[in-house]
């Protein structure tokens, strides 16, 4: 691969550094007008002004012409669910006419619905849907992602999506880290044995995908009509003695000690937190466990109440913003869009909240030290917007505004 000097841009934007905490920290941007990448063997060799890095080229630099956009890190989506068949747009018409989320999956609906047309799936079906999905993701200046299994259910099913999940990190640009979430729910044929399916997750499926290594991270839909907290700290306790790492959904419709728990067994992250309380805060805090916030869950299900990212930010967690790109609660993979619901629904930054969807979602998955930023040594990974100021890409609500993303130094999507 040629040398390549990345340039003509109105900015180059980006969070340096570890994990940003607190409002300094996470609004604390360098912001490049006229700045330009040089890049070398798919790593950053250099981030500056045009000015500084012209002279460091040679005849042989291939030079790209960034058409005056912004680059961007590449958007690290550090929670998705992104392996399924079938959609739900009825359960969608039927919440807006009045329905909840909750009595719609007391019906047989929402995720066992899922699960139902995704066990009918064959293999290579849900391959071809997640390297469509690959391919939006990098559409929309995601990297990376975070990917949860989930929509399984059984043994069998499960491994079904995790060698999927695997797959699409390896044979699609997009990089994938694989989380297994076989306790997303009590599937269909164990509704009047819940401790059955727990015995079978505990037993069979955790030593599999840990023996396959399928999966080096664990997640649980913690709350009391799913996996209540006792029986989440069972197993999670038993993930964590396999050496799984711990990514947890808590707090989302009912609070319920998941976070509490998350803190306590010293969880990657702890997503949702919708209903989170101070207590919850401080225990996160206390423990170094990173809230991962998905706004578009929230938007999407027509709900109210988004999860507190200003005192998030206030006590120094270091917050995350994901897409949960799924097809119940959040059928969005846009981090733009998330983006966006972060700064006028939690009253985030634009600077937040740019930092929270790069650098603070790749600590999040301990790949800080690699992706996440546009810092010499990194992979190149990054993304050029069609605008002339980073603050427009959540201004611009809903508007896909990416012209071009690049993977490890390669051109993966382009518009045309
Ligand atoms: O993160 N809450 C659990 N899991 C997903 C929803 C999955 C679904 O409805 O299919 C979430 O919101
Ligand atoms: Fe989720």
């Amino acid at each position: 691969m040629p040398e390549q000097l990345w340039m003509n841009t109105a900015q180059v934007v980006t969070p340096t550094g570890g994990p940003a905490c607190g409002a300094v920290a996470m609004n604390r941007l360098t912001v490049i007008p006229d700045g330009a990448v040089l890049v070398r063997d798919g790593v950053l060799a250099a981030v500056g002004l045009r000015s500084e890095l012209e002279p460091l080229i040679s005849p042989e630099t291939e030079v790209v012409d960034c058409g005056g956009g912004v680059i961007l890190p590449g958007l690290v989506d550090a929670h998705t669910h992104p392996v399924f068949s079938g959609t739900r747009e009825d359960e969608y018409e039927q919440r807006i006419l009045g329905k909840t989320y909750k009595e719609i999956s007391a019906a047989g609906g929402g995720i066992r619905r899922s699960v139902r047309l995704t066990r009918s799936a064959a293999e290579e079906q849900l391959f071809a849907l997640a390297q469509a999905r690959s391919r939006m993701f990098l559409e929309h200046g995601t990297t990376t992602i975070e990917g949860k299994s989930g929509y399984g259910l059984s043994l069998a099913e499960e491994l079904k999506l995790l060698r999927v999940l695997n797959r699409m990190g390896q044979e699609t640009p997009l990089e994938v880290i694989p989380t297994f979430l076989g306790a997303h729910e009590i599937p269909d044929e164990y509704r009047e044995a819940p401790e059955a399916y727990l015995r079978i997750l505990i037993e069979d499926m955790l030593p599999q995908v840990a023996e396959l290594k399928l999966a080096a991270n664990c997640d649980i839909f913690c709350e009391p009509h799913v996996f209540p907290a006792e029986t989440a700290r069972t197993y999670l306790k038993a993930a964590q003695a396999l050496g799984f790492r711990l990514r947890v959904h808590v707090e989302q419709l009912t609070r319920s000690g998941g976070a509490v728990l998350a803190a306590e067994l010293g969880a990657d992250s702890a997503d949702h937190l919708e209903q989170a309380e101070e207590e919850d805060l401080l225990a996160l805090k206390s423990a170094g466990v990173f809230p991962v916030l998905l706004p578009g869950s929230v938007f999407h299900l027509g709900l109210k109440k988004y999860p507190p990212a200003r005192r998030m930010i206030e006590l120094e967690l270091p917050v995350v913003v994901a897409s949960d790109f799924n097809p119940g609660s959040s059928p969005s993979l846009s981090l733009p869009l998330a983006m966006s619901l972060a700064c006028t629904q939690m009253r985030m930054t634009p600077a937040e909240a740019l930092t929270a969807c790069t650098l603070n979602a790749a600590h999040s998955l301990r790949l800080g030290d690699r992706i996440g930023s546009l810092e010499v040594g990194k992979q190149a990974d990054f993304a050029i917007f069609a605008v002339s100021d980073y603050r427009q890409i959540p201004y611009f609500f809903g508007v896909h505004l990416v012209r071009q993303t690049i993977k490890r130094g390669r051109l993966v999507f382009r518009k045309d």
